[in-house]
């Protein structure tokens, strides 16, 4: 019976072997953040040398990521990315995803809006059949918290401040309870609508294109058809 850490190092694996025939001497890397990424990194650094630079989505993966050799870009110096690699905290069989365990969601979202590909690696406790166990990560502007807060009770939810947590762009996080998402990409797309939101963990108007599910009878991987 493989551990769950043992999983994660299965998926990063699997990462590895995924991106490595895709990249080129000038090939951009976008890279998560998160503890299964973190395993990615480590692997990566043998590599260094096979793709030009990776733009990160935290400051603690580019610390990671710059100690194991790896060159990190600006992503205002980028203008394409084939391949974007993060964990989740959920991905269902849409490839819906929920993130922001780590509170990086927002840029998370924003390197990954530019790679033509989202890789997601896990191990097969994240893979659920519906989306809403694990509690939404908001990214709130701190003025906004409370009025954010009174919205999402609105909708159903219990909102909770990660406490002692500012994330890399100065805002708060509320980790949000009980939500139940009927239609994922509606659900989104409601959630930035409310003023001082900055971005909410669900990923599924954008989800990822492959997930690569670490389980005890090794690595599966699903896609889904263009
Ligand atoms: C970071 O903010 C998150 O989106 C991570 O991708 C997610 O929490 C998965 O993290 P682990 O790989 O540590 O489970």
């Amino acid at each position: 019976m493989f551990s769950q850490d043992e999983l994660k190092q299965q998926a990063a694996q699997a990462a590895l072997d995924y991106v490595l025939p895709q990249l080129q001497p000038d090939s951009i890397l976008g890279v998560g953040t998160g503890s299964t990424v973190d395993r990615f990194i480590d692997l990566l650094a043998a590599h260094r040398a096979d793709f030009k630079a990776a733009v990160s989505s935290s400051e603690r993966s580019t610390q990671r990521l710059r100690a194991a050799g790896v060159t990190v870009l600006d992503l205002n110096d980028v203008s394409s990315m084939a391949l974007y690699v993060d964990g989740a905290d959920e991905v269902d069989h849409q490839l819906s995803m929920i993130k922001g365990g780590g509170g990086a969601l927002t840029r998370e979202k924003i390197v990954s809006s530019v790679a033509d590909r989202f890789v997601c690696i896990v191990d097969e406790s994240k893979l659920v059949e519906q989306l809403g166990a694990f509690p939404l990560p908001i990214e709130v502007i701190p003025l906004a918290r409370e009025a954010v807060a009174r919205e999402v009770r609105q909708l159903g939810g219990q909102p909770v401040l990660r406490a002692g947590f500012t994330t890399d762009n100065g805002n708060q996080i509320l980790d949000v309870a009980g939500l139940r998402y009927g239609d994922p990409i509606a659900f989104e797309a409601m959630l930035n609508n409310i003023p001082g939101v900055v971005c909410c963990g669900l990923f599924a108007i954008s989800g990822a294109h492959v997930a690569l599910v670490a389980g005890q009878n090794g690595v599966s991987r699903l896609e889904l058809q263009d």
